[in-house]
Formats: structure tokens, C-alpha cells, sequence
């Protein structure tokens, strides 16, 4: 970023790009873990959950980028390797329903993604208003993504 750009950010900027680091990592493991879902679930279903998946998969990352995108305005880099994405995300290990056709199993692993998330922007639009307009910006836009997927999964559940 110019320096114009990081001396409006008015935010401890290690702190800044850890957190924006955590919310990195941790789309990359949904992102992963939505991809993998799409793979595995079976059943009648399936290809209607899978594309569902996939579609959730490719949302994930491109959060994922628009947030690496920031961090490198910011001056920093995101996790460097895998290991360090599943350390960082902050989720550990995700086990889906042994019976991969156990929809309504997998949804509900996705919802505590969502909720993680949700969180986690939260927190990120809040400790950047008025300090950090455009961080501001990007947690608003993504936390009013993830609760309509959080609401769109919910919906699936009473299907
Ligand atoms: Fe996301």
C-alpha cells in the first residue's frame, strides 16, 4: 500500500494483519473443507448438495483472496504454508458424518463454519470502525456474506 494509504489506517497494524491473517486461514480451511464435502457426500442428493458445496467452496476463497488483498495494501503476506493455515484458522480438526449421505450432518458443520465467521467479522468491523475505513469496508461486505449463508444453510436443515 502507498503510504498515504497505511497512515490513514489507524490501527496497530501487527495486529491488524494477525487478525486479518486468522480470517485467511481460516477461509482457506472452509474453502478446503466445502470442496472436500462436495467430493464425498453420496446419496440420491447428491449432485444438488455437491454443486451447493462447490458453489460454497469457491465463495471461500475468493473471501480468502479479497482478504490477502488487503494484508498486501497493508504491507504484509499471508500464511506461507498449509500447516500454517490449518494452525492459524483456529478451527481444528473437522470431521464430517461417517454416512456420507447424512446431508443434514454435513450442513450443520457448515453452520459453525458460518457462525466462526460471522464472528469473526464482527469483531474485525468493530475494532476497525472509524479507525480503518477500508479493513471497515471488507469485514462489513464479508460479514454480511456469511450471515446470508449462514441463513441459507439454516434453510437447507428444514428442507
Ligand atoms: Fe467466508
Amino acid at each position: 500500500m502507498g503510504q498515504k494509504g497505511k497512515e490513514i489506517s489507524k490501527l496497530d497494524h501487527k495486529w491488524l494483519l494477525n487478525e486479518l491473517n486468522k480470517a485467511y486461514a481460516f477461509e482457506w480451511v472452509v474453502h478446503y473443507y466445502a470442496s472436500l464435502a462436495a467430493n464425498i457426500v453420496s446419496g440420491l442428493a447428491t449432485p444438488v448438495y455437491a454443486e451447493i458445496f462447490k458453489k460454497a467452496s469457491e465463495g471461500e476463497l475468493g473471501h480468502a483472496n479479497r482478504i490477502a488483498k488487503r494484508i498486501a495494501e497493508l504491507g504484509g503476506e499471508p500464511a506461507l504454508s498449509m500447516s500454517e493455515i490449518e494452525k492459524t484458522a483456529g478451527i481444528g480438526i473437522i470431521r464430517f458424518p461417517e454416512n456420507r449421505s447424512n446431508i443434514k450432518g454435513f450442513i450443520k458443520l457448515f453452520i459453525k463454519m458460518e457462525q466462526h465467521a460471522i464472528e469473526l467479522y464482527n469483531n474485525l468491523a468493530q475494532a476497525t470502525h472509524g479507525k480503518d475505513l477500508v479493513t471497515h469496508e471488507l469485514a462489513e461486505d464479508l460479514l454480511s456474506e456469511e450471515v446470508a449463508e449462514e441463513e441459507e444453510y439454516e434453510n437447507l436443515l428444514r428442507e
